[in-house]
């Protein structure tokens, strides 16, 4: 097997917040992705960093009484420190407020600018006259220009689901001072980023991306890509653009910029190191910034990111890249969000979990393996259920895997002073190592719940195999001595195999397993050598059950500190975050309702109604008119011929426009994020729903 040379990031986590589940969730993946090659034997590097410029930064600093350097650097000790605790591997954990980001956004600005992708273009915004300073659409409120909704952020309203201009906003207010805005103009840079979309389209679709990325993405490719405005006016904490005065480099255009800076500072200290005669781990070998980084390099470049920042890394950083004269991303893996029984993480449920409060009560090898389980290689949202959370991991690690060890370790060490016997006596060895590969091919594909699965079902063979021969009964029988520990040191050789195959996910009881088995580590190469005639040590416990209180208190604790958040509260997630869990209905209440597949034979838009659709709906024995708000979130034309499920006993109701006859069921947090329930395929119209 040829050795690759991988490099690995995390999208930055924003220096502004705690680290909580959803940032957890990335950096697991991320982190069982890189175990599992640094495992097979290839180069594998891991860089992340604090994203930590921008006008939310600036203004907490100085809420806070502090610079945004101090700020920012005690928050990144706080990140490091949670990463650290959670086994998350980085090899350079940095910032983007460091010199070599400075570096690094100049050149490749310049670079930009000299090929005539930088336009400057004169632009019109709300300006804060009292506290001197262009406002952040988070920063704005006001009317929504559509629907008149009140209270609304200045991109877009989470009423209706608009999106505007926040100069369009219906009487603005600035959320920092109170004070009415006033339009000012100002010259912006931009990057041409349109010139781009045929190279995008092409990009895009070189298994660089999910098919469901790639799709999305070809949606906004074929509705044409606006210029990007890389650019913001003072005071605005970040890097002054070279050669203007007053002007600094968005955000977001410096972020992903703090890959390179990282991996360059890795590649500086492991230099000095080397030379100096220390240097780090050899099989890491030596790492040459433009090997990895040159437009044809060989090299492998894998960026993890969430859902949300897929425009960022699948369209603006590769364009930017190609651009300035560098090799675009190998692939970039989206990931969903993570939702805690069902519902977006909550401050007042208390599901919204620090990584520091899950680490006051809980192992950290749980979480990581119960993401494992859950983790497909898509982009759907994952559910943390908290009892089929407590459950799994008691289960499966502490009922299924770790217990083959235990009830095998003991035989061995009491009766057989810790001495394997002199071979495998069952084929159950070699056949479960002859799955390396389909495990192998799991982790790569980062489909991890089809690793777990697998590794559990050889777990259960495991124990199958001790359940059969019953070493406590033969024990018991002088002659089977021998028998009893033949058993038993196959048991402990299938259990090396299973603890190899988790090691990526368990990092910590994969060492602790070599320490008992007395080997040096556990490794993809040594999975076919058995132990043999080998001395183990005393066995220790592995892993511990969940108690269900300790997850209890978790929460509770969760619930006394509401960290920060650190998302925009109105981009991108309009929600019901904190929406209580309406009355309570009885059974009989609910079996009165009449739920009916409907075929949508007709859709209208409603003069007047911002936000309704008029539907007519076929429900078998009679045609129905029914008003829906969902015209945000679906055009009339894409609905006709479409089945829904339908309430089809509603008292009609009069409205404005006509009478309602019933109600369309669909779910979503609102605006254009509303999806109409769809029966299973070979529903027709008038049957019962259940
Ligand atoms: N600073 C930017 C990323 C810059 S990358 C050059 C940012 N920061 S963030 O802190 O808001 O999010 C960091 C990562 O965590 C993103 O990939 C984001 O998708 C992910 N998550 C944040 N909340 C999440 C969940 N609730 N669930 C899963 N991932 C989520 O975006
Ligand atoms: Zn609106």
């Amino acid at each position: 097997m040829e050795t690759r040379k991988i490099l690995v990031t995390s999208a930055l986590p924003n220096a502004n917040g705690s680290i909580h589940l959803g940032h957890l969730m990335e950096h697991i993946q991320t982190d069982i992705w890189v175990r599992f090659q640094r495992m097979r034997g290839h180069q594998c590097i891991y860089v992340c960093a604090d994203d930590t410029h921008g006008t939310a930064i600036m203004l907490k600093a100085a809420e806070q009484g502090m610079d945004p350097e101090t700020l920012i650097a005690g928050i990144k000790d706080e990140h490091e420190a949670d990463f650290r605790d959670f086994l998350i591997s980085h090899d350079n954990y940095y910032s983007t407020h460091s010199d070599e980001n400075r570096e690094y956004a100049t050149l490749i600005y310049n670079r930009l600018k000299a090929a005539g992708h930088i336009k400057v273009k004169s632009v019109n915004q709300l300006y804060d006259e009292q506290k001197s300073l262009f406002l952040a659409d988070r920063f704005i409120v006001g009317g929504c220009p559509r629907c008149k909704a009140e209270g609304q952020y200045g991109d877009n309203c989470e009423a209706c689901g608009a999106t505007y201009d926040a100069t369009e906003l219906i009487e603005p207010v600035s959320k920092l001072s109170g004070g009415v805005p006033v339009l000012r103009e100002s010259e912006h840079f931009f990057f041409g980023l349109s010139e781009f979309t045929g190279f995008l389209r092409t990009w895009t679709r070189s298994g660089t991306l999910q098919d469901a990325v790639a799709n999305k993405l070809s949606e906004w490719l074929e509705q044409g890509l606006q210029d990007w405005d890389i650019s913001r006016d003072a005071p605005y904490f970040g890097f002054e653009i070279p050669g203007e005065t007053g002007k600094f480099f968005y955000v977001w255009l410096d972020a992903p910029i703090g890959y390179l800076a990282s991996f360059r500072n890795y590649c500086d200290r492991v230099g000095a190191q080397r030379s100096a005669g220390d240097g780090p781990d050899p099989q890491q070998g030596g790492v040459d910034f433009d090997t990895f980084w040159r437009p044809d390099s060989t090299a492998e470049v894998h960026h993890f990111i969430g859902k949300d920042i897929v425009n960022f890394h699948a369209l603006f950083w590769p364009a930017m890249l190609s651009a300035a004269g560098f090799r675009t991303p190998t692939r970039v893996h989206a990931h969903g969000f993570v939702t805690v029984d069902g519902l977006k993480m909550s401050k007042s449920r208390g599901t919204f979990i620090n990584a520091r409060t899950y680490l006051d009560h809980l192992d950290p090898e749980y979480l990581r393996y119960y993401f494992a389980a859950k983790l497909g290689g898509g982009v759907d949202d994952l559910d943390i259920n908290l009892d089929d959370f407590v459950q799994r991991v008691n289960s499966d690690l502490v009922g299924k895997v770790v217990n083959i060890a235990s009830r095998c370790a003991g035989f061995i060490h009491r009766q057989f002073d810790g001495q394997l016997a002199a071979q495998v006596s069952t084929g159950l060895h070699d056949e479960l190592v002859a799955r390396a590969d389909t495990i192998a091919a799991h982790y790569e594909q980062g489909d991890y719940s089809k690793a777990v699965r697998d590794i559990m079902a050889m777990a259960d063979q495991a124990n199958q195999y001790i359940d059969e021969h019953k070493p406590w009964l033969m024990i018991k029988q002088q002659d089977q001595r021998d028998r009893v520990q033949q058993v038993c040191s196959d048991g402990l050789n299938l259990f090396r195999v299973i603890a190899t195959f988790l090691a990526p996910i368990l990092p910590v009881l994969a060492e602790k397993s070599a320490r008992f088995l007395n080997v040096s580590s556990l490794d993809w190469a040594q999975l076919p050598t058995a132990l043999t005639d080998h001395r183990i040590n005393a066995f220790t416990p592995l892993m511990t059950r969940i108690e269900g209180p300790d997850v209890e208190a978790m929460i509770d604790a969760g619930r006394e500190a509401p960290p920060p958040t650190d998302k925009p509260p109105a981009a991108a997630q309009p929600s019901t975050e904190d929406s209580p869990p309406g009355q309570t209905i009885e059974f009989d209440d609910f079996a009165k309702v009449d739920l009916r597949v409907a075929r949508i034979v007709d859709a209208q838009t409603v003069d007047g109604a911002d936000k309704l659709l008029q539907l007519t709906l076929d429900i078998g024995s009679e045609q129905r008119t029914v008003f829906a708000g969902i015209k945000a979130a679906y055009e009339p034309s894409e609905l006709i011929g479409r089945m829904t499920v339908m309430v089809a006993n509603l008292a009609p109701r009069k409205m404005r426009f006509g009478t309602s006859e019933g109600m369309v069921l669909a779910a979503g947090p609102g605006g254009s994020d509303i999806y109409l329930l769809e029966p299973h395929a070979g529903a027709s119209p008038g049957m019962k729903v259940t």
